[in-house]
C-alpha cells in the first residue's frame, strides 16, 4: 500500500488553497458501485470534542444518493497533474457517465470508504449530522442568489476517522 496512515494533528497545508483553488473528490458506494464528485465549498474543523469535515452538497446530485446510503463518505486530494479529471468529476454526471471509466482513477477499497490510488490526501468520514440549508435562516439574504433554483445545499458533517497520505 502506497499511503500512510496520519492523525489529524499531524496534517499540514492550508485547507483554503486546498478546497477553493485545488478541489477534492467526495466519494462513496461499495465495489458494487460508487460515485465521486468535484467540491470546492466545505470546511474541516472541530465540533463535539471530534475532528470533522462539512461537506455541502445540491440535492440533484447523484453523489447524494451514495452520501444518502452509505454511513461513511471519503474526501480526496489530488497534485494538480489530475486537474482535467477533477474537471471532468465537476461536470459531468454518474448518472451519464461511468466516471471511474471516465477518469482512469483506481478506487480503493480498504477503509470504510473507497478513495483512489491516484490521491495524494484522503480523509475518511462517517456522517454524525445532515441537515439542508434553509433559506429562511439566512442572516445575509444576498447568499439566497446562489440559488435561484432553490436546490439548497444538504450539509453533511463527517467525523474523520482515518487520514491517509501517499508515501
Ligand atoms: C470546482 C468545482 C467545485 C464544485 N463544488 C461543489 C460543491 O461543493 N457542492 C456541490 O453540490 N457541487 C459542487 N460542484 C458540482 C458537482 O461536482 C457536479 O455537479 C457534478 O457533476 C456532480 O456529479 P454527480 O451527479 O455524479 O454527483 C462543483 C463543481 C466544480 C467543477
Amino acid at each position: 500500500m502506497n499511503f500512510k496512515n496520519l492523525s489529524t494533528k499531524e496534517l499540514t497545508g492550508n485547507i483554503f488553497t486546498e478546497l477553493h483553488n485545488d478541489w477534492m473528490l467526495i466519494s462513496s458506494g461499495d465495489e458494487q458501485k460508487l460515485n465521486m464528485m468535484t467540491a470546492s465549498w466545505g470546511g474541516f474543523g472541530v465540533l463535539w470534542n471530534k475532528h470533522v469535515s462539512f461537506a455541502f452538497v445540491r440535492p440533484q446530485r447523484y453523489t447524494l444518493e451514495f452520501l444518502e446510503a452509505h454511513d461513511y463518505y471519503s474526501l480526496s486530494f489530488f497534485e494538480p497533474e489530475y486537474r482535467e479529471e477533477l474537471s471532468l468529476c465537476g461536470r459531468k454526471s454518474g448518472r451519464d457517465i461511468d466516471k471511474i471509466e471516465a477518469t482512469g482513477f483506481n478506487p480503493i477499497f480498504s477503509s470504510s470508504a473507497p478513495y483512489f490510488k491516484e490521491a495524494s490526501k484522503v480523509m475518511i468520514c462517517k456522517k454524525i449530522y445532515t441537515d439542508f440549508i434553509k433559506p429562511e435562516n439566512f442572516i445575509d439574504k444576498k447568499i439566497i442568489d446562489f440559488y435561484p433554483e432553490h436546490d439548497y445545499h444538504k450539509v453533511y458533517i463527517g467525523e474523520i476517522v482515518e487520514v491517509l497520505v501517499k508515501r
